[in-house]
């Protein structure tokens, strides 16, 4: 999961701030540096095309994973089997985005409607654009299927693998997949959202896709889930705290039940990556260390409905603002994943595995004391137009 506000914003383009925990505050234009693309980090221009906004993008680096890793994942498929599927539910248990919606086919649903507007008239802009961020993140997923499926050893080759690998994906898409309809359904009928705006920046999105480094490496990638699932555990859960604070209760309990499936979801990614530890603990740390000096920049980041260059950035200062997403939860998370693995007590790595241990070991408190010091500097945001809600003006 930012404006014209200070000297750091207007630099934004030039230097995407699209690492940042969302967002260590665009009101510390300091600590903001302090996550930007370091030098080494070489760019290249994506090329301006009507479908897709003007971005820039890492050099992409492919295949970094050594390909006789390939070969652990496949020594890891029956343990999959048997370890990770059981986290999938069952079609005929899962809910359905219609039991949470007024029914088109009953006798009630103009009055189910009439409610439901009622209870989403008391939901504030800033809360509403944080909502409407969260459900353009979960609608492209069709971009996040297909970055799984560019990691080596577990990718599915056929569209129909029956390898656990491909069995799981598929269902986790097919989980994810209710999330993002059931949002826009709930926003579409609220009728307080502008969505055309919100589905442009849905194709524009897909249209772009991501670039969130995982460089064909599932070691990588199953940090990079593991962390994100986390993140969009306590990203849900916020808003139906919120939604819950605002009075409207159905939206809570949407919220609520979307967050459940993210820590299942976080559940089974972690159990994947401790499994990567316990088979090759130095090729793992050394995917952790990577992942996080490149950052965990949020899938959604390159977001764009055709006006704002920096919309992403824009969402994200709300979420941090209203605490639904801040630079804390980003530390928070690492400490628990760093906790989960067990990391601190792992030996027998190599001189590097030693310096990866170390490193992610010691990222957290310093993370802590960037953004304390950030908040200690922060200045209020501007207020900006946001399209999704008819160019109404939200505080940063
Ligand atoms: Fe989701
Ligand atoms: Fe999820």
């Amino acid at each position: 999961m930012a404006l014209e506000l200070n000297p750091f914003v207007s630099q934004s383009r030039k230097f995407p701030c699209v690492a940042l925990p969302p967002m260590a505050s665009l009101r510390s234009p300091k600590v903001c540096m302090a996550y930007t693309l370091n030098s080494r980090t070489k760019e290249v221009e994506s090329i301006k095309k009507p479908f897709i906004p003007p971005r820039k993008v890492h050099v992409p680096v492919t295949h970094s994973m050594p390909p006789q890793k390939i070969e652990i994942l496949k020594s890891m498929e029956d343990w999959a089997e048997q370890n990770i599927l059981v986290h999938l539910k069952p079609v005929e248990k899962c809910w359905q985005p219609q039991d949470f919606l007024p029914d088109p086919t009953s006798y009630g649903f103009d009055e189910q409607v009439r409610e439901l507007r009622e209870r989403a008239k008391e939901l504030p802009d800033d809360y509403l654009v944080v909502l409407v961020g969260d459900m353009i993140t979960e609608e492209a997923l069709p971009t996040y299927q297909t970055i799984m499926n560019s990691w080596d050893g577990v990718r599915d080759e056929t569209g129909a693998s029956p390898t656990p690998w491909a069995i799981w994906t598929r269902a986790w898409t097919a989980e994810e997949n209710r999330h993002g309809d059931l949002l826009n359904k709930y926003l579409y009928l609220s009728g307080r959202v502008d969505m055309r705006q919100i589905e442009k920046t849905i194709q524009y999105l897909i249209g772009t896709g991501t670039d969130v480094r995982t460089e064909n490496s599932p070691y990588l990638g199953f940090i990079y889930t593991s962390f994100q699932e986390r993140a969009t555990f306590i990203s849900h859960g916020n808003t139906a705290r919120h939604a819950k604070e605002h009075g409207e209760l159905k939206l809570a309990q949407i919220c609520g039940t979307i967050a459940a499936d993210e820590k299942r979801h976080e559940t089974a990614y972690t159990k994947i990556a401790e499994k990567l530890f316990e088979v090759d603990p130095n090729g793992t740390v050394l995917a952790f260390a990577d992942m996080m000096r490149k950052k965990i920049s949020m899938p959604a980041y390159l977001m764009y409905d055709g006006r704002d260059d920096n919309l992403f950035e824009h969402f994200s200062a709300i979420a941090q603002r209203l605490g639904v997403y801040t630079a804390k939860d980003y530390a928070d998370i690492l400490e628990f994943l760093v906790s989960r693995w067990r990391v601190e007590k792992l030996t027998g790595l190599s001189a590097e595995g030693n310096k990866a241990r170390d490193y992610v070991c010691g990222l957290p408190p310093m993370i802590r004391r960037l953004e304390e010091r950030a908040q200690g500097k922060a200045i209020q945001g501007p207020t900006i137009p946001f399209s999704w809600i008819f160019d109404r003006k939200v505080q940063l």
